[in-house]
């Protein structure tokens, strides 16, 4: 039986991936305009690493990660998000010495989670991200949301949904976790298992049980916002205010906790409305940290960031009928007729592409016709014909494929000419 491609995992043909390349350009783009620099952290880490810093109580560490002990008996893991690594590469790194503050990055590439497969949920994702380090000003929340949604609008998508919350600090928490606690504990026997074990550990993770979702303590469970102390308000008033003078749309939601340990203050989703876009609508998904570098072994620095994986947007961009053209273009298309045509080919080839010419030649021995065929299919923009007595002559022939029209160049200024007649 042929091999096939595991569950939740897919290839990215010739024809697509100039889409995720069109994406990912407009990204690096956007984050050049706002300063973010791109950081690259290993695709595997130690398994510590993500159980400290995701959260020992999260459905990422205890259902989803890909773990392993490679030879020498180590804990790894195959990295399910990218923050905590960023967080672990500027503790480890001592970015918080760095002259320029705040420490502005970003991260573009293959997340991994065992989830259960559905559209918009793979078990291979590539993740978009950015992470602001060292700042405590509610202008960077602002910031980096504009970010997010700054790469969605680029590319068309109209039918958003910014959803923001606060999550207040720990003084905050603290107090919302003991409303929790009281809330839920006399008919905690309702709820599943890991609700039960979540109501001692971390209450907040039960409001985000798939599994328990529509029970009814759910809908009447004491809210975060109502917990807030001047300070957590203050900052998250800020963060709103910031959010208008920038133009950004958003609702507040106070039911929105995130499936990450790390979060306080700040956190936010960004949601298709497009319709037919499917069950699981979130795009794009962040927060504020702070409290995390600390944990990671650094000093006390504050961070926000979000992650947003690029299969998500492509849903987004197909369900509001948006079409990126894969482009792919190809200058000229060698058509070589004679023994001699064909090994002078191989020369004029490495002469083209040294002159930064993208360029082709047929491998196959066909006929003229077919070799006419090859160079349309890829959309040549100039077939080059060589045959034996014109060489013999000194002058090759280029058609252009767009008008049909047909020029004789010389063999000795080729380059020089061709490069003229392309201009
Ligand atoms: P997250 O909400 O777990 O947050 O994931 C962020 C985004 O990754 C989601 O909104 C979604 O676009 C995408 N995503 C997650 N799982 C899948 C999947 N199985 N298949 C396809 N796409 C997926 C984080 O990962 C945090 N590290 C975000 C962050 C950065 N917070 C602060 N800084």
């Amino acid at each position: 039986m042929a091999i096939q491609i595991p569950r939740g995992t897919q290839d990215i043909l010739p024809g697509v991936v100039e889409k995720w390349q069109f994406i990912e350009n407009k990204a690096k783009e956007i984050c050049n305009k706002y300063q973010y620099r791109e950081i690259r952290t290993p695709i595997f880490e130690n398994t510590e690493l993500f159980l400290r810093g995701v959260g020992d109580t999260t459905d990422i560490v205890q259902k989803e990660m890909y773990s392993f002990q490679d030879r020498g008996g180590r804990n790894i893991t195959l990295r399910p998000e990218g923050t905590a690594s960023v967080v672990r590469s500027f503790a480890e790194n001592k970015m918080f010495g760095n002259p320029t503050q705040p420490v502005k990055l970003y991260y573009l590439g293959p997340m991994f989670r065992y989830e259960r497969p559905q559209a918009g949920r793979y078990r291979q994702f590539v993740q978009f991200g950015v992470e602001a380090l060292g700042s405590m000003d509610p202008a960077i929340d602002a910031e980096v949301i504009s970010l997010a949604m700054e790469l969605y609008k680029s590319l068309g998508l109209k039918k958003l949904r910014l959803v923001v919350n606060s999550l207040g600090d720990n003084e905050s928490r603290n107090a919302h976790r003991a409303a929790l606690i009281n809330h839920f504990q006399p008919r905690i026997g309702e709820f599943c298992s890991d609700c039960q074990k979540r109501l001692e550990k971390n209450p907040l993770r039960i409001l985000d049980c798939k599994k328990d979702r529509d029970h009814e303590l759910m809908k009447s469970a004491p809210s975060i916002l109502e917990y807030l102390n001047e300070d957590s308000k203050q900052y998250f008033e800020k963060v709103k205010q910031y959010l208008s003078a920038m133009d950004m749309d958003y609702i507040v939601d106070p039911t929105l906790v995130r499936g990450l340990d790390y979060y306080n203050h700040t956190a936010f989703e960004i949601m298709s409305e497009a319709e037919g876009f499917g069950a699981i609508t979130t795009l794009c998904g962040g927060g504020r940290y702070n409290g995390l570098v600390q944990e990671m072994g650094g000093p006390d620095t504050p961070g926000i960031g979000f992650a947003l994986s690029i299969e998500r947007l492509l849903s987004a961009l197909e369900a509001e009928g948006i079409n990126i053209e894969a482009e792919h273009s190809v200058d000229c298309y060698i058509i070589a007729l004679g023994e001699e045509a064909k090994d002078y080919s191989v020369t004029l080839l490495q002469k083209l592409r040294t002159a930064g010419f993208s360029s082709e030649r047929d491998y196959l021995n066909r006929k003229m016709k077919a070799q006419f065929k090859a160079a349309e299919r890829i959309a040549a923009k100039y077939a080059i014909i060589l045959g034996d007595d014109e060489l013999k002559m000194g002058n090759i022939a280029v058609k252009n494929l767009e008008t049909g029209e047909q020029t004789e160049l010389s063999l000795d200024h080729f380059i020089d000419e061709f490069s003229k007649l392309c201009r």
